[in-house]
């Protein structure tokens, strides 16, 4: 475990950045080797849109806070080392990473009603987790914790980014670079939350970096 974070007595970090960057494995990795809990909340966007889609909810009106509350009951994992959602006591840690779910959760994730309800529930586990925790989203260090001990930007290059979802989902890189554009677009353009770098924020471009590289300048970051 690194000194720095064993020492401190709240140790919050909050990562953002685009789709593809490998924020997600990187933050993961550096949070287990800190002794850290982590947070995915893209995962929690694509929970709550599971449940709308299996419910037919598709209108923001239908979507009300109090509904949500009251029928949406989700549990996420923030131990790093297991990857894991339930909502209503059904498990369906595979299911959101499913084409359905991943086309339609931009549309959710720009509802105002959906964004207010899980930034609370995100705030609520960064307690649970006594405040030791790496938080990861598109949205983090501006609106979730703007008082973050440390905020990452993991960021690559347009193309090494559509290189590496293509080896990975073994699909056609001038494809994903389309869909990465079309989603990246959704993502910065949108009125609520958009994704942009935070102030204070250190930027990490991984574009000629490798995992173990990328997760060792992380925790050289919050080491500092
Ligand atoms: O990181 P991901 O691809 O699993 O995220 C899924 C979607 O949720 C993506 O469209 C971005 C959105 N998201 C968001 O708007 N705010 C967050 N804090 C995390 C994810």
């Amino acid at each position: 475990m690194d000194a720095s974070s064993s020492t401190r007595p709240h140790m919050v970090v909050a990562v953002d950045g685009p789709s593809g960057s490998g924020k997600s494995s990187i933050s993961k990795k550096s949070a287990e080797q800190m002794g850290l809990s982590f947070l995915d909340t893209g995962a929690m966007y694509r929970a709550l849109t599971w449940f709308c889609l299996k419910n037919e909810l598709d209108h923001e009106d239908q979507i009300q806070p109090k509904l949500i509350k009251e029928y949406f009951d989700l549990w996420i994992s923030i131990d790093p080392t297991v990857e894991k959602v339930v909502v209503n006591n059904e498990d369906i840690t595979r299911e959101i990473r499913e084409d359905l779910v991943t086309t339609n959760v931009s549309k959710y994730a720009a509802m105002s009603k959906v964004r207010e309800f899980l930034v609370k529930k995100q705030r609520e586990l960064v307690e649970l987790a006594g405040q030791r925790i790496v938080v990861e989203g598109r949205d983090i260090g501006s609106v979730v914790l703007p008082n973050a001990d440390f905020k990452i930007y993991i960021t690559a290059s347009d193309e090494a980014r559509a290189k590496r979802r293509a080896v990975q989902t073994n699909s056609d890189e001038k494809l994903v670079l389309e869909s990465q554009k079309i989603r990246d677009s959704l993502d910065t353009n949108r009125s609520v939350s958009p994704l942009i770098i935070p102030e204070n924020a250190v930027v990490l471009d991984n574009s000629s970096l490798d995992f173990d590289q990328s997760v060792d300048r992380f925790i050289q970051i919050v080491s500092a």
